[in-house]
């Protein structure tokens, strides 16, 4: 037997099947990965209410005039996403060629498909004209050759309603399924995707600590050279904290960090307006819980060192690089921080360790009240809840006091908790000013919950996990720690802990702490918020709060090109620049003026260029009592403003709040533009806002 044989043909998706025992075989038309990541989740939804497996397939890479030899047990399932005026992605456009053929010559000579089951799954648009135009033509195509649909056609609006509409299709369409194929809905959803080995003897230096990808570890064992194909979001950056400060703290209770990372022989590389991501750790008492909890805190067990295998790589591959300690897995790679979610309480009741806590678990991910009051309210992390389900006081503060132990699969953990993604900050340099370093203004998140946990009577205290992580860096890096105010020991009245969670940078090997040198993982996520290249068109900025963080970049990028200016052309280079104008809003002058040393110096070096407007909302009030904010400044400069927006062509630029900020300034400029164009708010003023983000001239960086 050669071995072409042995393999079979690679493009013989029905060989496969057969070699492999699969009854289903899932076609993606896919573009951007969207439609893919559908029909693995149908892959896996079918394994786990079935026990069948599948292959999930790209069309482009097999013969799909096999479709005539799928047998009539089996089916084929096409995930098919609509592109432009009713295109087929490219993976997709052979396939939908050969259905188009007045009469298709399948594999075996004929031209029909009787014996074929199939499902479909279009992934459209409806802002678009031809509104999953695809789908609905394979199907058409399908039943004229005589092959069976299963369940109806299912239709998604990648505009509004992707998910639900996935989610209502599929129910009845696995009803269906279950009758046409003959198979029993048994599964209880709990399949092993992973495969979990501890392992004893394995060479230290290949153990992961905290790296965040396989070449990273490469590179931290003393490989000198530059990582090929760079940093990014598949391999992050550990920068080096090179500077880091509080910009303001107000009663030691809201802290607002400056960071900066050197990027020095990194090749990372950034503009004005880009993002950073930074990956955070978890805190202390986090893993520590966690560990407790599974039984698993002992320095012993939490050292074990974890290899994990995927077990069908082509559903599920492994989220984090292994073999790691369990202490890493859930320092570094699994975000036990966040508020757990219903489907992971749901899925984790089978393990409870009595009928009480089954029941409780069970109650709170299947009844969206209960768990809104007792879950969601009190902010529980995954670890609290497990805690609670068996009657342990939840104190975030302290580790369990019973420590009831839990039994749950170690891979049944790393399927169901997500994984630490990492968090995005506008950057608050410019690369022109400063090369070699990426500087970030965070304010510390930290807030009171909506509700309190059962049997206690107050809220408790929320930490963001990014900005709380941030700010223990500073204060390991800058050796400072944050004092404790007289109105958080209150607060915290009864809590035995420090206010904010430590986060334990170092441990029995890590890259992240080296001889007193902090390191962070980050990379860089390119955006569209830039200057315009001529320093001769005016902008508008408008930033309150932490929203001026990308401002301080674009006016330290207009420094570094006025420096030049200056240089080949003399004191009056700048006097054909136009106004950059930089509307900023805090509470007070003298409390969380972020910067507040360095913008007279800018303004003295732009030389008139510049023109900062605060709005001081604690200091300042309007005629009625209310506070000033951007808005009003922007209201009370319109006479400025609304000809060089209309006239001299003007960008403008909003960073901060989502919310309410970003809104109401929009309502502001509405207003403005309208009454300038000589007409109303609603006509002209909406009109010429459209226009103006159509053509790129209004940018906004907003966060919720
Ligand atoms: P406040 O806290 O006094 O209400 C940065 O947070 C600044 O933005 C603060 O001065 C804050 O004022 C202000 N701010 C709050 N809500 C705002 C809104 N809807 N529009 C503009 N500024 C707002």
């Amino acid at each position: 037997i050669n071995k072409v044989e042995e393999e079979g043909d690679p493009r013989d998706f029905v060989g496969k099947m057969e070699r492999a025992g699969k009854r289903a075989v899932i076609f993606y038309g896919s573009q951007t990965g969207t439609a893919e990541e559908y029909a693995i989740r149908l892959a896996k939804e079918a394994k786990s209410r079935f026990g069948l497996s599948s292959l999930v397939c790209d069309p482009e890479e097999y013969d799909m005039n096999l479709l005539d030899r799928v047998p009539e047990n089996s089916v084929v399932i096409f995930v098919m996403a609509t592109y432009g005026e009713g295109e087929p992605t490219d993976n997709a456009a052979a396939l939908m060629e050969l259905l188009s053929e007045e009469e298709p010559e399948f594999s075996e000579g004929g031209n029909r498909l009787e014996n074929l089951n199939y499902v479909v799954f279009g992934l459209g648009n409806k802002t678009y004209e031809f509104y999953n135009e695809v789908a609905r033509k394979l199907d058409e195509k399908l039943t004229n050759l005589g092959a069976k649909r299963i369940g109806e056609r299912g239709e998604g609006d990648d505009d509004k309603s992707m998910e639900e509409d996935y989610l209502a299709w599929k129910d009845p369409m696995w009803e269906q399924f279950s009758k046409v194929l003959n198979v029993e809905e048994g599964g209880s959803g709990d399949v092993a995707d992973f495969l979990v080995t501890e392992v004893t003897s394995h060479p230290p230096e290949k153990v992961f600590h905290g790296e965040l990808s396989a070449r990273a570890l490469i590179s931290a064992s003393g490989a000198s050279t530059p990582i090929s194909g760079g940093y990014g979001l598949k391999n992050p950056y550990p920068a080096p904290v090179l500077a880091s400060k509080e910009l303001f703290t107000v009663d030691s209770d809201r802290n607002c960090v400056h960071i900066e990372f050197d990027l020095t022989g990194s090749g990372l590389t950034y503009q004005h307006g880009d993002h950073v991501g930074i990956w955070p750790s978890n805190p202390d008492i986090e893993v520590d819980r966690i560990l407790s909890v599974l039984g698993l805190d002992s320095e012993e067990n939490r050292f074990r060192i974890v290899d994990i295998e995927s077990l069908d790589p082509a559903l599920a591959k492994v989220p984090f690089p292994t073999p790691a300690t369990y202490d890493a897995i859930f320092r570094h790679y699994l975000d036990i921080s966040a508020i757990a979610s219903r489907q992971t309480i749901s899925f984790l009741s089978r393990y409870a360790p009595n009928e009480e806590s089954k029941e409780k678990l069970v109650s709170w991910g299947t009844n969206k009240e209960l768990y809104q009051k007792e879950i969601d309210g009190p902010a529980l992390k995954l670890a609290e809840v497990l805690q609670a389900s068996v009657g342990d006081d939840v104190n975030q503060h302290e580790l369990p006091i019973k420590s009831t132990k839990w039994n749950i699969p170690f891979d049944r953990i790393v399927s169901n908790v997500p994984r630490l993604q990492p968090r995005y900050y506008s950057i608050s340099s410019s690369s022109k000013l400063n090369p070699n370093s990426i500087h970030v203004t965070a304010v510390v998140l930290k807030y009171q919950s909506k509700a309190s946990p059962i049997h206690h009577h107050e809220p408790r205290w929320v930490f963001g996990l990014s900005t709380n992580f941030i700010l223990n860096v500073k204060n390991a890096h800058s050796g400072s720690s944050t004092p404790i105010s007289d109105e958080t020991k209150e607060a915290l009245e009864g809590v035995t802990m420090k206010k904010v969670p430590s986060y334990k940078l170092s441990g029995p090997r890590n890259n992240y702490v080296k001889e007193n040198v902090y390191k962070v993982p980050i990379h860089v996520r390119r955006s569209t918020f830039r200057l315009p290249t001529s320093p001769k068109v005016p902008i508008i900025m408008i930033g309150p709060g932490t929203g001026v963080a990308p401002f301080r970049g674009f006016v330290q990028e207009r420094i570094a090109l006025a420096r030049k200016a200056i240089e080949k052309n003399g004191p009056d280079a700048l006097k054909d620049w136009a106004p950059m104008y930089l509307f900023y809003g805090c509470r007070k002058s003298n409390e969380d003026f972020l910067y507040k040393d360095e913008w007279p110096q800018y303004e003295k070096e732009l030389n008139g260029v510049l023109r900062m407007k605060v709005a001081f909302s604690r200091e300042m009030t309007k005629p009625d009592g209310s506070k000033v904010y951007v808005q009003d400044l922007i209201h009370d400069a319109r006479s400025e403003l609304a000809p060089l927006i209309i006239d001299k062509r003007a960008y403008i630029y909003i960073c901060g709040d989502a919310k309410s900020m970003s809104k109401a300034v929009e309502e502001r400029l509405i207003q403005m533009l309208g009454e300038a164009k000589g007409g109303s708010a609603e006509v002209e003023g909406v009109k010429e806002l459209k226009m103006l983000k159509e053509r790129n001239r209004l940018m906004t960086d907003v966060w919720s």
